[in-house]
């Protein structure tokens, strides 16, 4: 017995500069941002038939190791980053069938401004653009967007539900059928099927309508990836697919479960929200090369944590380099309380445990899958033969073309041989592909 056929997606850590310094960064990659490289990336995920790549994103320097950019900017950590909407914009140009979904934030824009960023996408896209709708997470991005520091958790997503009311608004502000281009009748919009949508809130206050007509697929597809309570219920609200960010297939069950709860409790059906987990994948030719090569990173990255120091400091807001490595993570605890990702540093304590803090740093906090394809394959049908669905994102911290070949090129056709996803597109837009199954 195997699992029921799933879904693939991609997670790209930011537009930014990838391993500029590995023997393998590839021609052009190395003190730029590497469109190319990227667009190579695409195509591979639309050949091994992803349903879509996610673009991080965030709009500041980080200063959160040892109080100071210095770390960032000079092995660029996170830094230079350009915005994920004029990458997003590049691959659909490159790609007919995948998905491209930017994230943009609701601390950041206002709603009429992202309708018609996604709207626009969509439609040069012909139906494959999405919204990655995050409430914003850091204090140093609050900072260059006119604020003090970031609003409350709670009423971050207060804001994000009453901006994410007014973008849906906004989307269906035209008919599908507005758009009539009649020659004879000498009439390209039927006016009486657009309408203004008069959105009045407490943080927001739209008119409308768009001036852009409706997604070719209805509406952009949407994607959540807080995890918090509040996060999972925001995304049973309004995501069309969410990220689970947890470690065990209990963990993974339990996250599902809740969220399609969430969608039936807001008047949609359970399936209506596509669940994929992140997951840490180290594949190679045979079950040896991939644990060499796995074992190799781990003890690399035990030896100099640095770059998940300063990762944690980039996510959490507080600077992880003035705890002590080699200190139990439940001792140090008091330090650890931020605005920012709640949900993440509450599972990384939660995790630690009386461990040391370099032993828990350096432990993925989603599931490893090592080993040769079909290996890897097997246990990925595993899985989800206990989580039931919806499929998994794949995210490479060091991607490099060859980094990202062996997830296209060796693990999906595995998964492919096991009829475990698909092997073609069946239809021509992102959101029929991500609901065929
Ligand atoms: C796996 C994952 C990916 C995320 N990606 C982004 C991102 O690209 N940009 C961003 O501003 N926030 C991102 N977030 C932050 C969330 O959208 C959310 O604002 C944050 O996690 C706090 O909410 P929570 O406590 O509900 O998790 C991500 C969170 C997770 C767990």
């Amino acid at each position: 017995m195997s699992a029921d056929p799933f879904h693939l997606a991609w997670f790209l850590n930011g537009f930014k500069v990838q391993t500029w310094d590995s023997p393998f960064a590839g021609p052009g990659g190395r003190h730029l941002n590497s469109p190319d490289l990227y667009i190579d990336l695409a195509r591979s995920l639309e050949r091994a038939g992803f349903d879509y790549i996610l673009l991080e994103d965030s709009s500041f320097v980080p200063d959160g190791y040892q109080g100071s950019m210095e770390a960032y900017l000079k092995n660029a950590w996170m830094v230079p980053k350009g915005d994920p909407s004029v990458l997003a914009s590049l691959l659909t140009q490159f790609t007919i069938r995948l998905g491209v979904i930017p994230t943009l934030s609701t601390s950041e824009y206002q709603p009429y401004m992202l309708a018609r960023l996604v709207a626009t996408l969509d439609q040069v896209s012909q139906g494959r653009s999405g919204w990655n709708m995050v409430t914003g997470s850091s204090d140093l991005a609050a900072r260059n967007y006119g604020r003090d520091g970031l609003p409350p958790h709670a009423e971050r997503y207060e804001r994000a539900d009453e901006f994410a009311s007014a973008v849906f608004q906004l989307w269906d502000s035209w008919a599908p059928d507005a758009v009539v281009e009649d020659r004879a009748a000498g009439v390209y919009v039927d006016h009486a099927k657009v309408r203004t949508v008069d959105f009045e809130g407490k943080f927001f206050k739209t008119r409308g309508p768009l001036n852009v007509p409706r997604s070719p697929q209805d509406r952009p597809v949407t994607v959540q990836a807080g995890g918090s309570p509040a996060g999972r219920n925001f995304a049973g609200k309004w995501a069309d697919t969410i990220i689970g960010y947890v470690k065990t297939p209990e963990e993974m069950r339990e996250y599902r479960e809740y969220v399609r709860d969430r969608a039936v409790a807001h008047g949609r059906r359970a399936q209506d929200v596509k669940v994929l987990f992140l997951i840490d994948v180290t594949v190679a030719e045979t079950d040896e090369d991939a644990k060499r090569a796995d074992e190799a990173a781990r003890s690399a990255a035990l030896a100099d944590p640095a770059e998940e120091l300063a990762m944690m400091g980039f996510t959490t807001n507080l600077d992880f380099s003035r705890l002590d490595l080699d200190r139990p993570v439940n001792e140090q605890s008091a330090h650890l309380v931020t605005n920012g990702h709640k949900s993440v540093l509450d599972q990384f304590v939660a995790r630690a445990g009386d461990r040391t803090l370099r032993e828990v740093l350096t432990e993925p906090a989603t599931p490893v899958l090592v080993g040769s394809p079909d290996t890897v394959a097997a246990q990925m049908d595993e899985y989800m033969q206990h989580v039931e669905g919806d499929g998994f994102l794949f995210t490479q911290n060091n991607l490099t073309r060859r980094s990202f070949a062996t997830i296209t090129d060796g693990l999906v056709p595995a998964l492919q041989r096991r009829g475990l996803v698909r092997r073609e597109y069946s239809h021509p837009t992102f959101r029929e592909n991500l609901f065929e199954f």
